[in-house]
């Protein structure tokens, strides 16, 4: 039986917002995350937006992260940001091996691992993210694809370093699509998912681990998604950009984690 845990909740919000709009967003994130005590939350602003939400939600449950980092602490790498620098801005959090990155800017397993390296030495806690194309899908090769995700990211990370991170598996053909996996692939997913960490670090260190669902999460399917088992919580992308509905997915996971988890 997997431990209780919390439903986590990230918001990443891409590149949207100007500071203006970030402070206020996050503005009404926390006072909102103050009756949704049972959640623990994150938002993922722009880089040129964590100084405000930092100042915003100082006192707050409310956590920061980061969108990317580089793998290097300092040096000559104009336009990269590294760990150190995002720990400095406040953020507990950073993301790793989004599929937009992968798709758009070569990210690879093997960078991955360099990030969530570099990560874990500023003491952020990586959110590793995995995930399948449609093509991948339909020709029956989801399985082989997040396997190889897992192995590369993950290639020599210990256990110790692996409780610091978190896994979002994110369908890419469900992000930004509108088209959600179903409850039912979204779980038989992550339940693979699960039991690969299981062969990897062991039963207890797995159902210990965050494993979150991305890719369309919205009010109105969050309540079904979070009743799955081996759902821990969500990435939020488009539907984060609204404190309404990014707030209304967390309160539709709490009602469901009441109800079976
Ligand atoms: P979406 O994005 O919720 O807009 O589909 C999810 C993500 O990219 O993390």
């Amino acid at each position: 039986m997997a431990p209780r845990k919390k439903p986590f909740i990230a918001g990443n919000w891409k590149m949207h917002t100007t500071r203006a709009e970030a402070r206020a967003l996050v503005g009404e994130i926390v006072r909102a995350s103050r009756a949704l005590a049972e959640a623990e939350f994150v938002v993922i602003p722009p880089y040129t937006a964590l100084a405000e939400a930092a100042e915003t939600i100082a006192g707050s449950p409310v956590a920061l992260g980061g969108q990317n980092l580089f793998w290097e602490d300092k040096g000559a790498y104009t336009g990269e940001i590294s760990g150190p620098m995002l720990a400095d801005a406040g953020c507990d959090f950073v993301l790793v091996g989004h599929s937009e990155r992968r798709q758009d800017f070569g990210e690879t397993d093997e960078t991955v691992k360099k990030r969530i390296a570099a990560a874990l030495r500023s003491r952020l806690r990586p959110i590793v993210c995995i995930g399948e194309t449609l093509a991948e899908r339909e020709s029956g090769r989801t399985w082989d694809i997040l396997g190889t995700q897992m192995a590369g990211g993950l290639d020599g990370l210990d256990e110790a370093s692996f409780r610091r991170i978190v896994l979002a598996y994110e369908p890419v053909w469900a992000i930004g699509t509108g088209r959600t996996a179903t409850p039912a692939q979204a779980e038989e997913t992550q339940a693979f998912i699960r039991r690969q960490l299981e062969d990897k670090y062991g039963k207890e260190a797995s159902s210990c681990a965050i494993i979150l669902y991305g890719g369309s999460v919205k009010p109105a399917n969050a309540y079904a998604l979070f009743r799955e088992r081996n759902i821990d919580g969500f990435l939020v992308g488009g539907a984060s950009l609204e404190a309404a509905s990014f707030i209304e997915i967390a309160a539709e996971a709490i009602k469901a984690f009441k109800e079976v988890k």
